[in-house]
Protein backbone atom coordinates (compact mmCIF):
# COMPACT_ATOMS: atom_id res chain seq x y z
CA UNK A 1 0.00 0.00 0.00
CA UNK A 2 1.38 3.17 -0.55
CA UNK A 3 2.20 5.65 2.28
CA UNK A 4 0.45 8.72 -0.02
CA UNK A 5 -3.54 8.85 -0.82
CA UNK A 6 -4.10 9.83 -4.45
CA UNK A 7 -4.52 13.39 -5.54
CA UNK A 8 -7.54 14.32 -4.08
CA UNK A 9 -8.69 11.47 -2.43
CA UNK A 10 -9.14 12.85 1.06
CA UNK A 11 -10.93 15.63 0.28
CA UNK A 12 -13.18 13.54 -1.92
CA UNK A 13 -13.31 11.02 0.74
CA UNK A 14 -15.18 13.65 2.43
CA UNK A 15 -17.20 15.33 -0.15
CA UNK A 16 -18.90 11.83 -1.40
CA UNK A 17 -19.91 11.73 2.30
CA UNK A 18 -21.39 14.63 2.32
CA UNK A 19 -23.16 14.53 -0.84
CA UNK A 20 -24.13 10.58 -0.18
CA UNK A 21 -26.81 12.13 2.43
CA UNK A 22 -29.22 14.08 0.06
CA UNK A 23 -31.46 12.32 -2.83
CA UNK A 24 -31.57 14.20 -5.64
CA UNK A 25 -35.45 13.87 -6.17
CA UNK A 26 -36.67 14.83 -2.71
CA UNK A 27 -37.24 18.53 -1.63
CA UNK A 28 -35.46 19.60 1.38
CA UNK A 29 -39.08 20.26 2.66
CA UNK A 30 -40.12 16.79 1.78
CA UNK A 31 -42.16 15.94 5.94
CA UNK A 32 -40.14 13.77 8.09
CA UNK A 33 -41.87 11.13 9.99
CA UNK A 34 -41.60 10.65 13.98
CA UNK A 35 -39.36 7.60 14.59
CA UNK A 36 -40.38 7.14 18.72
CA UNK A 37 -40.11 3.21 18.98
CA UNK A 38 -38.63 1.18 16.58
CA UNK A 39 -39.82 -2.69 16.20
CA UNK A 40 -37.26 -5.19 15.10
CA UNK A 41 -38.19 -8.54 14.12
CA UNK A 42 -35.77 -10.99 14.59
CA UNK A 43 -32.74 -11.27 17.42
CA UNK A 44 -30.13 -12.82 15.51
CA UNK A 45 -26.89 -11.76 14.67
CA UNK A 46 -28.31 -8.72 12.33
CA UNK A 47 -31.53 -7.76 15.31
CA UNK A 48 -29.57 -7.43 17.99
CA UNK A 49 -26.63 -5.39 16.66
CA UNK A 50 -29.95 -3.11 14.88
CA UNK A 51 -31.75 -2.60 18.09
CA UNK A 52 -28.51 -1.26 19.97
CA UNK A 53 -28.38 1.03 17.53
CA UNK A 54 -31.41 3.19 18.28
CA UNK A 55 -30.94 1.90 21.92
CA UNK A 56 -28.30 3.56 22.26
CA UNK A 57 -29.26 7.03 20.65
CA UNK A 58 -32.09 7.05 23.06
CA UNK A 59 -34.86 5.02 20.91
CA UNK A 60 -37.00 2.23 22.48
CA UNK A 61 -36.92 -0.80 20.24
CA UNK A 62 -39.54 -3.79 21.13
CA UNK A 63 -37.78 -6.70 19.94
CA UNK A 64 -39.42 -9.95 18.80
CA UNK A 65 -38.57 -13.45 18.69
CA UNK A 66 -40.86 -17.02 17.91
CA UNK A 67 -39.07 -18.89 20.34
CA UNK A 68 -37.79 -18.06 24.16
CA UNK A 69 -34.72 -19.34 24.14
CA UNK A 70 -33.64 -17.66 20.32
CA UNK A 71 -34.87 -14.36 22.45
CA UNK A 72 -33.06 -14.82 25.59
CA UNK A 73 -29.55 -15.47 23.26
CA UNK A 74 -30.47 -12.06 21.61
CA UNK A 75 -30.72 -10.08 24.83
CA UNK A 76 -27.75 -12.03 26.40
CA UNK A 77 -25.98 -11.31 23.54
CA UNK A 78 -27.06 -7.26 23.42
CA UNK A 79 -26.37 -6.82 27.46
CA UNK A 80 -22.71 -8.57 27.03
CA UNK A 81 -22.03 -5.96 24.14
CA UNK A 82 -22.73 -3.05 26.31
CA UNK A 83 -20.93 -4.45 29.17
CA UNK A 84 -18.20 -4.28 26.45
CA UNK A 85 -18.81 -0.79 25.69
CA UNK A 86 -18.44 0.15 29.49
CA UNK A 87 -15.50 -1.78 29.93
CA UNK A 88 -13.93 0.16 26.59
CA UNK A 89 -14.99 3.28 28.39
CA UNK A 90 -17.19 4.08 25.58
CA UNK A 91 -20.37 4.42 27.83
CA UNK A 92 -20.74 4.67 31.63
CA UNK A 93 -22.46 1.98 33.52
CA UNK A 94 -25.88 4.19 33.17
CA UNK A 95 -25.98 4.63 29.71
CA UNK A 96 -25.54 1.25 29.12
CA UNK A 97 -28.25 0.39 31.56
CA UNK A 98 -30.45 3.15 30.23
CA UNK A 99 -30.03 1.71 26.71
CA UNK A 100 -31.01 -1.81 28.49
CA UNK A 101 -33.77 -0.30 30.06
CA UNK A 102 -35.24 1.03 26.36
CA UNK A 103 -35.63 -2.74 25.56
CA UNK A 104 -38.41 -4.55 25.75
CA UNK A 105 -38.06 -8.44 24.34
CA UNK A 106 -41.31 -9.93 23.19
CA UNK A 107 -42.54 -13.36 21.76
CA UNK A 108 -45.76 -11.62 19.96
CA UNK A 109 -45.81 -10.46 16.83
CA UNK A 110 -48.57 -7.89 17.76
CA UNK A 111 -46.08 -6.20 19.88
CA UNK A 112 -44.82 -4.43 16.80
CA UNK A 113 -48.48 -2.75 16.35
CA UNK A 114 -46.74 0.29 18.16
CA UNK A 115 -43.46 0.74 15.95
CA UNK A 116 -43.23 3.68 13.88
CA UNK A 117 -40.55 1.60 12.17
CA UNK A 118 -40.39 -1.76 11.71
CA UNK A 119 -37.23 -3.36 10.59
CA UNK A 120 -36.87 -7.04 10.33
CA UNK A 121 -33.78 -9.52 10.35
CA UNK A 122 -35.47 -12.90 10.01
CA UNK A 123 -33.68 -15.35 7.31
CA UNK A 124 -32.87 -14.84 4.16
CA UNK A 125 -35.80 -16.23 2.64
CA UNK A 126 -37.93 -14.25 0.63
CA UNK A 127 -41.16 -17.08 0.95
CA UNK A 128 -41.02 -16.11 4.83
CA UNK A 129 -40.08 -12.38 4.03
CA UNK A 130 -43.28 -12.31 2.14
CA UNK A 131 -45.35 -13.88 4.57
CA UNK A 132 -43.88 -10.99 7.29
CA UNK A 133 -44.36 -7.93 5.15
CA UNK A 134 -48.09 -9.43 4.59
CA UNK A 135 -48.93 -9.73 8.22
CA UNK A 136 -47.14 -6.55 8.90
CA UNK A 137 -48.94 -4.75 6.74
CA UNK A 138 -52.82 -6.10 8.71
CA UNK A 139 -50.79 -4.85 11.94
CA UNK A 140 -48.48 -2.02 11.80
CA UNK A 141 -50.05 1.39 12.67
CA UNK A 142 -51.08 3.87 9.84
CA UNK A 143 -47.80 5.96 8.82
CA UNK A 144 -45.40 3.24 9.72
CA UNK A 145 -42.41 2.50 7.96
CA UNK A 146 -41.66 -1.32 7.23
CA UNK A 147 -38.09 -2.18 6.47
CA UNK A 148 -36.18 -5.36 5.82
CA UNK A 149 -32.74 -5.75 6.53
CA UNK A 150 -32.34 -8.31 3.70
CA UNK A 151 -28.57 -8.45 1.81
CA UNK A 152 -30.05 -9.34 -1.61
CA UNK A 153 -33.61 -10.01 -1.93
CA UNK A 154 -36.05 -7.72 -3.84
CA UNK A 155 -37.61 -5.19 -1.93
CA UNK A 156 -40.06 -4.59 -4.37
CA UNK A 157 -41.47 -8.44 -3.91
CA UNK A 158 -42.09 -7.97 -0.32
CA UNK A 159 -43.69 -4.50 -0.70
CA UNK A 160 -46.25 -6.02 -3.44
CA UNK A 161 -47.23 -7.98 -0.18
CA UNK A 162 -48.77 -4.67 1.58
CA UNK A 163 -51.41 -2.92 0.45
CA UNK A 164 -49.02 0.33 1.75
CA UNK A 165 -45.72 -0.48 -0.75
CA UNK A 166 -45.08 3.72 -0.06
CA UNK A 167 -43.89 2.44 3.41
CA UNK A 168 -41.78 -0.48 1.95
CA UNK A 169 -38.33 0.28 1.99
CA UNK A 170 -34.27 -1.60 2.47
CA UNK A 171 -32.06 -1.03 5.66
CA UNK A 172 -29.52 -2.66 4.40
CA UNK A 173 -27.26 -2.76 7.82
CA UNK A 174 -23.65 -4.34 7.69
CA UNK A 175 -22.31 -7.23 10.54
CA UNK A 176 -21.34 -6.36 13.65
CA UNK A 177 -24.78 -4.02 12.92
CA UNK A 178 -23.49 -1.78 16.27
CA UNK A 179 -20.51 -1.01 15.03
CA UNK A 180 -20.17 -1.06 11.11
CA UNK A 181 -20.80 2.73 10.03
CA UNK A 182 -22.62 1.74 6.21
CA UNK A 183 -26.34 1.31 6.28
CA UNK A 184 -27.60 1.06 2.35
CA UNK A 185 -31.05 2.41 2.10
CA UNK A 186 -32.66 0.76 -0.73
CA UNK A 187 -34.95 2.88 -2.55
CA UNK A 188 -38.29 0.19 -4.24
CA UNK A 189 -39.96 1.40 -7.07
CA UNK A 190 -43.21 2.69 -5.07
CA UNK A 191 -41.26 3.93 -1.67
CA UNK A 192 -42.80 7.10 -0.71
CA UNK A 193 -40.37 10.15 -0.66
CA UNK A 194 -41.27 10.98 2.96
CA UNK A 195 -40.32 7.99 3.83
CA UNK A 196 -37.02 7.67 2.19
CA UNK A 197 -36.22 11.01 3.84
CA UNK A 198 -37.07 10.30 7.30
CA UNK A 199 -34.80 7.02 7.33
CA UNK A 200 -31.96 9.18 5.75
CA UNK A 201 -32.29 11.81 8.50
CA UNK A 202 -32.14 9.02 10.99
CA UNK A 203 -29.41 7.38 10.01
CA UNK A 204 -26.42 9.55 11.33
CA UNK A 205 -28.70 9.97 14.66
CA UNK A 206 -27.94 5.89 15.09
CA UNK A 207 -23.88 7.28 13.76
CA UNK A 208 -24.74 5.29 10.21
CA UNK A 209 -23.65 6.54 7.10
CA UNK A 210 -26.56 6.14 4.43
CA UNK A 211 -26.01 5.44 0.89
CA UNK A 212 -28.95 4.87 -0.98
CA UNK A 213 -29.39 2.30 -3.21
CA UNK A 214 -32.08 1.00 -6.51
CA UNK A 215 -33.28 -2.54 -5.89
CA UNK A 216 -31.06 -5.17 -7.48
CA UNK A 217 -29.99 -8.50 -6.31
CA UNK A 218 -27.29 -7.39 -3.62
CA UNK A 219 -27.60 -3.81 -3.88
CA UNK A 220 -24.66 -1.69 -4.23
CA UNK A 221 -21.80 -3.66 -2.29
CA UNK A 222 -22.93 -7.22 -2.30
CA UNK A 223 -23.51 -6.66 -6.40
CA UNK A 224 -19.82 -5.49 -6.79
CA UNK A 225 -18.44 -8.26 -4.30
CA UNK A 226 -19.82 -11.20 -6.91
CA UNK A 227 -17.68 -10.33 -9.64
CA UNK A 228 -14.62 -10.24 -7.17
CA UNK A 229 -15.40 -13.67 -5.00
CA UNK A 230 -16.05 -15.12 -8.65
CA UNK A 231 -12.73 -14.01 -9.84
CA UNK A 232 -10.53 -15.27 -6.84
CA UNK A 233 -12.26 -19.13 -7.11
CA UNK A 234 -11.76 -18.21 -10.71
CA UNK A 235 -8.27 -18.05 -10.42
CA UNK A 236 -7.84 -20.58 -7.59
CA UNK A 237 -9.34 -23.28 -10.32
CA UNK A 238 -6.77 -22.41 -12.44
CA UNK A 239 -3.24 -22.43 -10.19
CA UNK A 240 -3.36 -18.97 -8.23
CA UNK A 241 -2.09 -19.51 -4.76
CA UNK A 242 -4.82 -18.73 -2.47
CA UNK A 243 -2.25 -16.28 -0.04
CA UNK A 244 -1.39 -14.84 -2.78
CA UNK A 245 -4.82 -13.74 -3.69
CA UNK A 246 -5.57 -12.65 0.25
CA UNK A 247 -2.04 -10.80 0.20
CA UNK A 248 -2.81 -8.79 -3.22
CA UNK A 249 -5.68 -7.32 -1.37
CA UNK A 250 -3.84 -7.02 2.16
CA UNK A 251 -1.05 -5.30 0.21
CA UNK A 252 -3.54 -3.16 -1.26
CA UNK A 253 -4.88 -1.91 1.54
CA UNK A 254 -7.87 -4.16 2.74
CA UNK A 255 -8.01 -5.58 5.88
CA UNK A 256 -8.21 -8.84 4.99
CA UNK A 257 -8.57 -10.96 1.64
CA UNK A 258 -11.69 -13.30 0.75
CA UNK A 259 -10.29 -16.84 2.17
CA UNK A 260 -9.15 -15.18 5.20
CA UNK A 261 -12.33 -13.54 5.28
CA UNK A 262 -13.89 -17.81 5.15
CA UNK A 263 -11.92 -18.93 7.79
CA UNK A 264 -12.95 -15.91 10.28
CA UNK A 265 -16.42 -16.53 9.81
CA UNK A 266 -16.59 -20.36 9.33
CA UNK A 267 -16.52 -22.57 6.34
CA UNK A 268 -19.09 -24.72 7.49
CA UNK A 269 -21.68 -22.40 7.41
CA UNK A 270 -24.35 -23.11 5.25
CA UNK A 271 -22.12 -26.43 4.33
CA UNK A 272 -24.54 -29.46 4.19
CA UNK A 273 -22.81 -31.62 6.32
CA UNK A 274 -22.21 -34.43 4.39
CA UNK A 275 -18.51 -35.47 4.14
CA UNK A 276 -18.85 -38.09 1.20
CA UNK A 277 -20.53 -35.26 -1.12
CA UNK A 278 -17.73 -33.06 -2.22
CA UNK A 279 -18.85 -30.73 -5.28
CA UNK A 280 -16.84 -27.40 -3.99
CA UNK A 281 -13.38 -26.91 -2.57
CA UNK A 282 -15.07 -25.59 1.14
CA UNK A 283 -16.67 -28.90 0.51
CA UNK A 284 -13.51 -30.80 0.82
CA UNK A 285 -11.82 -28.73 3.29
CA UNK A 286 -15.15 -29.34 5.48
CA UNK A 287 -14.65 -32.82 5.03
CA UNK A 288 -11.01 -32.50 6.43
CA UNK A 289 -11.82 -31.06 9.32
CA UNK A 290 -10.86 -27.40 8.24
CA UNK A 291 -14.00 -25.58 9.10
CA UNK A 292 -11.75 -22.22 10.01
CA UNK A 293 -10.32 -20.32 12.68
CA UNK A 294 -12.79 -22.41 14.93
CA UNK A 295 -11.11 -25.77 14.11
CA UNK A 296 -7.73 -24.09 14.20
CA UNK A 297 -7.80 -24.70 10.06
CA UNK A 298 -9.33 -23.76 7.09
CA UNK A 299 -7.84 -22.55 3.93
CA UNK A 300 -4.87 -21.36 6.36
CA UNK A 301 -3.50 -23.42 9.73
CA UNK A 302 -3.66 -20.81 12.75
CA UNK A 303 -1.36 -21.02 16.00
CA UNK A 304 -2.19 -19.86 19.14
CA UNK A 305 -1.63 -16.71 18.26
CA UNK A 306 -4.07 -16.81 15.14
CA UNK A 307 -1.55 -16.26 13.08
CA UNK A 308 -2.21 -18.15 9.59
CA UNK A 309 0.51 -19.92 7.55
CA UNK A 310 -0.65 -21.68 3.98
CA UNK A 311 -1.32 -25.06 3.48
CA UNK A 312 0.14 -27.87 1.75
CA UNK A 313 -2.69 -29.96 2.46
CA UNK A 314 -4.85 -27.63 1.41
CA UNK A 315 -2.77 -26.62 -2.09
CA UNK A 316 -2.93 -30.21 -2.80
CA UNK A 317 -7.04 -30.79 -1.99
CA UNK A 318 -6.99 -27.60 -4.90
CA UNK A 319 -5.07 -28.79 -7.50
CA UNK A 320 -6.97 -32.55 -7.33
CA UNK A 321 -10.21 -30.57 -7.19
CA UNK A 322 -8.79 -28.78 -10.42
CA UNK A 323 -7.52 -31.88 -12.03
CA UNK A 324 -11.27 -33.67 -11.76
CA UNK A 325 -12.02 -31.07 -13.45
CA UNK A 326 -9.50 -31.18 -15.79
CA UNK A 327 -8.55 -28.50 -15.20
CA UNK A 328 -4.88 -27.63 -15.87
CA UNK A 329 -3.12 -24.96 -13.17
CA UNK A 330 -0.70 -22.04 -13.78
CA UNK A 331 1.10 -19.93 -11.75
CA UNK A 332 -0.58 -16.43 -11.67
CA UNK A 333 1.55 -12.95 -11.15
CA UNK A 334 -0.12 -11.00 -8.40
CA UNK A 335 -0.22 -8.11 -11.07
CA UNK A 336 -2.61 -10.28 -12.51
CA UNK A 337 -4.54 -11.42 -9.47
CA UNK A 338 -5.02 -7.71 -8.41
CA UNK A 339 -6.11 -6.68 -12.02
CA UNK A 340 -8.75 -9.77 -12.54
CA UNK A 341 -10.15 -9.23 -8.57
CA UNK A 342 -10.50 -5.40 -9.19
CA UNK A 343 -11.05 -4.08 -12.89
CA UNK A 344 -14.76 -6.31 -12.84
CA UNK A 345 -15.34 -4.48 -9.88
CA UNK A 346 -14.95 -1.68 -11.64
CA UNK A 347 -17.20 -2.24 -14.53
CA UNK A 348 -20.22 -3.49 -12.43
CA UNK A 349 -19.75 -0.50 -11.06
CA UNK A 350 -20.61 1.20 -13.98
CA UNK A 351 -23.38 -0.69 -14.74
CA UNK A 352 -24.95 0.18 -11.28
CA UNK A 353 -24.46 4.13 -12.14
CA UNK A 354 -25.56 3.16 -15.84
CA UNK A 355 -28.50 1.41 -14.37
CA UNK A 356 -29.30 4.10 -12.11
CA UNK A 357 -28.92 2.04 -8.88
CA UNK A 358 -26.57 4.09 -7.65
CA UNK A 359 -27.24 8.27 -7.78
CA UNK A 360 -23.80 9.17 -8.41
CA UNK A 361 -19.93 7.27 -8.90
CA UNK A 362 -19.06 8.91 -5.46
CA UNK A 363 -21.61 6.97 -3.77
CA UNK A 364 -20.08 3.58 -4.85
CA UNK A 365 -17.20 4.58 -2.94
CA UNK A 366 -19.09 5.73 0.34
CA UNK A 367 -20.55 1.99 0.20
CA UNK A 368 -17.15 0.44 -0.27
CA UNK A 369 -15.01 2.93 2.11
CA UNK A 370 -17.73 2.07 5.24
CA UNK A 371 -18.74 -1.48 4.50
CA UNK A 372 -16.11 -3.34 2.94
CA UNK A 373 -12.75 -1.82 4.07
CA UNK A 374 -11.80 -0.56 0.62
CA UNK A 375 -8.67 1.15 1.38
CA UNK A 376 -8.66 5.16 1.74
CA UNK A 377 -5.65 5.95 0.22
CA UNK A 378 -7.61 5.41 -2.94
CA UNK A 379 -10.73 7.27 -2.66
CA UNK A 380 -12.66 4.81 -3.27
CA UNK A 381 -12.98 2.50 -6.07
CA UNK A 382 -14.70 4.81 -8.71
CA UNK A 383 -11.73 7.09 -7.75
CA UNK A 384 -9.18 4.71 -7.71
CA UNK A 385 -10.43 3.83 -11.31
CA UNK A 386 -9.88 7.47 -12.73
CA UNK A 387 -6.76 7.16 -11.37
CA UNK A 388 -5.97 4.09 -12.97
CA UNK A 389 -7.02 4.93 -16.34
CA UNK A 390 -10.46 3.65 -17.59
CA UNK A 391 -8.47 2.75 -20.94
CA UNK A 392 -6.28 0.53 -18.88
CA UNK A 393 -9.30 -0.92 -17.09
CA UNK A 394 -10.89 -1.72 -20.65
CA UNK A 395 -7.92 -3.16 -21.81
CA UNK A 396 -7.14 -5.15 -19.11
CA UNK A 397 -10.72 -6.45 -18.58
CA UNK A 398 -10.37 -7.85 -22.51
CA UNK A 399 -7.00 -9.21 -22.48
CA UNK A 400 -8.24 -11.52 -19.57
CA UNK A 401 -11.55 -12.26 -21.63
CA UNK A 402 -13.93 -10.34 -19.31
CA UNK A 403 -16.55 -8.34 -19.73
CA UNK A 404 -16.63 -4.59 -20.59
CA UNK A 405 -20.30 -3.08 -19.86
CA UNK A 406 -20.78 -0.58 -22.79
CA UNK A 407 -20.98 2.44 -20.33
CA UNK A 408 -17.65 2.10 -18.78
CA UNK A 409 -16.46 1.57 -22.89
CA UNK A 410 -18.08 4.93 -23.75
CA UNK A 411 -16.96 6.87 -20.51
CA UNK A 412 -13.14 5.46 -21.28
CA UNK A 413 -13.69 6.55 -24.72
CA UNK A 414 -14.11 10.18 -23.65
CA UNK A 415 -11.09 9.97 -21.29
CA UNK A 416 -13.07 10.80 -18.52
CA UNK A 417 -14.08 9.41 -14.78
CA UNK A 418 -16.72 8.45 -13.51
CA UNK A 419 -18.62 11.96 -11.96
N1 LIG B 1 -25.07 -11.86 9.02
C1 LIG B 1 -24.69 -10.88 8.21
O1 LIG B 1 -23.50 -10.62 8.03
C2 LIG B 1 -25.73 -10.04 7.50
C3 LIG B 1 -25.38 -8.79 7.01
C4 LIG B 1 -26.34 -7.98 6.42
C5 LIG B 1 -27.63 -8.45 6.28
N2 LIG B 1 -27.96 -9.69 6.73
C6 LIG B 1 -29.37 -10.12 6.59
O2 LIG B 1 -30.03 -10.00 7.84
C7 LIG B 1 -31.04 -10.99 7.96
C8 LIG B 1 -30.80 -11.77 9.24
O3 LIG B 1 -29.53 -12.37 9.18
P1 LIG B 1 -28.76 -12.86 10.49
O4 LIG B 1 -27.37 -13.11 10.10
O5 LIG B 1 -29.06 -11.96 11.62
O6 LIG B 1 -29.51 -14.28 10.73
P2 LIG B 1 -29.62 -15.07 12.09
O7 LIG B 1 -29.92 -16.49 11.70
O8 LIG B 1 -28.48 -14.81 12.99
O9 LIG B 1 -30.92 -14.46 12.79
C9 LIG B 1 -32.21 -14.59 12.27
C10 LIG B 1 -33.15 -14.62 13.47
O10 LIG B 1 -34.50 -14.51 13.01
C11 LIG B 1 -35.30 -15.29 13.84
N3 LIG B 1 -36.54 -15.58 13.14
C12 LIG B 1 -36.74 -16.42 12.11
N4 LIG B 1 -38.04 -16.38 11.74
C13 LIG B 1 -38.66 -15.50 12.55
C14 LIG B 1 -39.98 -15.02 12.65
N5 LIG B 1 -40.94 -15.46 11.85
N6 LIG B 1 -40.26 -14.11 13.61
C15 LIG B 1 -39.29 -13.65 14.42
N7 LIG B 1 -38.01 -14.07 14.38
C16 LIG B 1 -37.71 -14.97 13.44
C17 LIG B 1 -34.48 -16.53 14.14
O11 LIG B 1 -34.92 -17.17 15.32
C18 LIG B 1 -33.09 -15.92 14.29
O12 LIG B 1 -32.79 -15.59 15.63
C19 LIG B 1 -30.99 -11.80 6.67
O13 LIG B 1 -31.92 -11.30 5.75
C20 LIG B 1 -29.57 -11.56 6.19
O14 LIG B 1 -29.43 -11.72 4.79
C21 LIG B 1 -27.06 -10.48 7.36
Amino acid sequence: MPSEPLTGAKAHIDTARALAATVDDIAADTPRKTIAHVGVLGAGTMGGGIAMNFLTAGIPVTIVETEQAALDRGVATIGKNYAASVKRGKLTEDEAAAAMARLTPSLRFDDLGAADLVIEAVYENMDLKKDIFARLDKLAKPGAILASNTSYLDIDQMAAQTARPEAVLGMHFFSPANVMKLLEVVRGAKTGKSELATVMEIAPKIGKIAVVSGVCPGFIGNRMLSPRQAQAQAMLMEGAAYNDIDDVLLEFGFPMGPFQMGDLAGLDIGWHRDPAKIETIRDALCAAGRWGQKTGKGYYDYDEARQRTPSPEVKAIIADFAAKQGLAQRAISKDEIRERLLYPMVDEGAKIIDEGMAQRASDIDTVWLNGYGWPAWTGGPMYWAAHEGLGKIVSGLEKYGLPVSPFLRAKAEAGAGFD
